[in-house]
């Protein structure tokens, strides 16, 4: 999947996009003051680090899979509860929390409505996020566009779970949650030059880092000088929208 890398490169290929979404994603949640609250597939900790401004470390708790993101969320957020698990097997009782929020990661699980269900059964509110990947607006869009010029064949994140509209509430739905709303949630970051914005897909995070991972020299070069034909001239800024339901 390429989420066992340090989290310094998740840093800089997603995580300076996805650190944008945890205001919006509390928000959406209605997280406040007095609550206890789950971060689930909190990678590195973007929205843990949201989530504890608000909160305190004491009321919030967060699970990833991958153990380098773990060991990295504990350190950024000393006292929070940051345990090794998988959205489908959360180790809480039922109705732990007031809320359970999934920020980019229910199109990695390996069974989203299980993990969906897991999220309402520990928690009352249920918040979760996808990119819009189905409709090139996502952080990766220009990327994605140019592996698929030069490899028609190659397998973007485009069908995964959540990525197209109205699919994440979907999920929900076949997950028992109620009171479903969708909304739209957007972030702009600013690459300062083509280098800085191209440079984090080599670190092999993610499907995209993991697609470049595999490809040789003269192909990744190609699919470097395509992207950069495609972006504006720098600095430019990207623009990225992503899916976002909460239900309870
Ligand atoms: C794109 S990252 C999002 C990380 C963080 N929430 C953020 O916004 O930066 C996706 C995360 O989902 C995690 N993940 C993958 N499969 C998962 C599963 N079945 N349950 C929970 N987390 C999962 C990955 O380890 C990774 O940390």
């Amino acid at each position: 999947m390429g989420f066992n890398v340090g989290a310094e490169s998740y840093d800089r290929f997603m995580g300076r996009y996805s650190v944008g979404l945890g205001a919006q994603m509390a928000d959406l949640a209605g997280v406040a003051r007095g609550q206890r609250v789950l971060d689930v597939g909190c990678g590195p900790g973007a929205l843990t680090r949201e989530l504890v401004a608000r909160l305190g470390p004491d009321a919030v708790a967060a699970v990833d899979p991958s153990e380098s993101f773990v060991a990295a969320a504990r350190e950024r957020n000393p006292g929070v509860d940051v345990r090794r698990a998988a959205a489908e097997a959360l180790p809480f009782a039922d109705g732990e929390f007031d809320a359970a929020l999934a920020q980019l990661v229910v199109h990695f699980m390996a069974d989203p409505v299980a993990g969906l269900k897991e999220m309402a059964r520990v928690g009352g509110v249920v918040a979760a996020c996808v990119w819009d990947h189905q409709g090139g607006q996502g952080p990766l869009g220009v990327f994605w566009d140019a592996v698929r010029t030069l490899d028609p064949d190659a397998r973007d994140e485009s069908d995964l779970a959540g990525a197209r509209e109205g699919h994440l509430a979907e999920l929900f739905a076949q997950a028992g949650i109620g009171e479903i709303e969708q909304t739209v949630l957007a972030v702009h970051v600013e690459h300062e030059s083509f280098e800085e914005w191209w440079e984090p897909f080599t670190l092999g995070v993610g499907p995209a880092g993991a697609h470049v991972a595999r490809l040789a020299d003269a192909e990744r070069e190609r699919l470097r000088e395509l992207c950069r034909e495609r972006l504006p001239a720098a600095p430019f800024t990207v623009t990225a929208r992503a899916w976002a339901v909460r239900g309870r």
